[in-house]
């Protein structure tokens, strides 16, 4: 249903520490994949790797610089998402929901949950009239675990938990079919976490959409996705379903973002999670990875995930980056 095709996104830095002439920040550097209808696909990589840049090339927040975005709806219409006609514009505001990491920001603190769940809505094709919309409002707050009778407050009255909720229940009114959730849980403790991500489960299950879920925590991914996408300095290094990431990452940055996992029960020394995979990299400076000029990969390279590997069913992974897995054992493990 979404499939973005070799995207790319510079930020030209005009100004700053960085600033001179021609420097810029790639921050998507040839990114390829594509979601199934019904599916999570789990996004994860350190702060600055390019999650959220991807996500708003996806919503039509930024334009790409290169490479193709397409969204198949429902009813089978082709959208691309690169270059979408105002009209088209218009229907994928229904159909597209991009839920931010920060509830406090991403609720105007001056409208009640009723304002804010249908201020959106109002102005759709699809608005039912005032009565209907209230009534549905109602509903979508009940399945967010929140009642009727906080339609009336502001979000001043709500915890950071009951918050997100809100906002999940706004991208709800106007029945997506893809909700993209950035960093929706970093910012709660870990136990409302695990109930915001109970709910996202529960609710792809009774309305049927599809998700991108981005965070930068590998063990919250893991829990709620299908399928993870690992992403380092703008470029996918690892995917494959969950199940098989987590038993056996093949990449030394998924190996690495799976070790800096606490482990349960212990409490994490501070700092520990600083600890860097690699050098610490030159964001203007795009990775040109020397394994990708070896003839041999150059040959194997996947037509369809240009910069992957595909070593297994579903699974793919780069011969990027320092410390990339031995090439050898990759091409005997690869099918073709
Ligand atoms: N509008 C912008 N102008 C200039 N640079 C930008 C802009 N947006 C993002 N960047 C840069 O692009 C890179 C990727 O940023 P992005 O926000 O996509 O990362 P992220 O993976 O979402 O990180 P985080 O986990 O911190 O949210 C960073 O180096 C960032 O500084
Ligand atoms: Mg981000």
């Amino acid at each position: 249903m979404l499939e973005l095709h070799d995207v790319r996104k510079r930020f030209n830095l005009a100004a700053g520490f960085f600033a001179r002439a021609g420097a810029y920040v790639y921050a998507v550097n040839g990114v390829s994949l594509a979601i199934k209808p019904g599916e999570t696909y789990g996004l994860v990589g350190e702060s600055g790797c390019g999650k959220t840049t991807t996500a708003r090339l996806i919503v039509g927040m930024y334009t790409p610089d290169g490479g193709t975005i397409r969204f198949r709806s429902r009813d089978g219409d082709d959208y691309p998402l690169h270059a979408p006609s105002g009209q088209q514009r218009a229907l994928l505001r229904s159909k597209i929901k991009y839920i931010f990491q920060d509830p406090a920001k991403s609720l105007n603190p001056r409208m009640n949950v009723l304002q804010i769940l249908t201020a959106g809505y109002r102005y759709s094709p699809l608005w039912p009239g005032r009565r209907r919309a209230r009534e549905e409002a109602a509903a979508i707050l009940n399945d967010v675990g929140l009642n009727a009778a906080d339609l009336e407050r502001r979000p001043a009255d709500f915890s950071g938990g009951q918050r997100q909720r809100i906002a999940i229940a706004r991208a709800l009114m106007l029945k997506p079919e893809l909700l993209i959730c950035d960093e929706v849980v970093s910012a709660l403790d870990v136990s409302i976490q695990g109930q915001i991500l109970g709910l996202l489960l529960r609710l792809r299950e009774e309305h049927g959409f599809s998700m991108l879920f981005i965070a930068h925590d590998l063990a919250v991914v893991s829990f709620i996705s299908d399928r993870i996408g690992v992403m380092y300095r703008g470029m996918l290094v690892e995917e494959a379903p969950a199940q098989r990431l987590i038993a056996e990452p093949l990449h030394p940055y998924t190996r690495h973002l799976y070790s800096s996992i606490p482990k349960l029960g212990r409490r994490q020394a501070p700092g520990t999670r600083t600890e860097r995979f690699g050098e610490v990299p030159d964001p203007t400076s795009p990775p040109e990875p020397e394994e990708l000029r070896d003839a041999r990969v150059t040959a194997l390279l996947c037509r369809d995930r240009p910069g992957l590997l595909s070593v297994g069913e579903e699974h793919f992974v780069s011969p990027a980056f320092a410390g990339a897995p031995d090439l050898d054992e990759l091409l005997e493990r690869r099918i073709s």
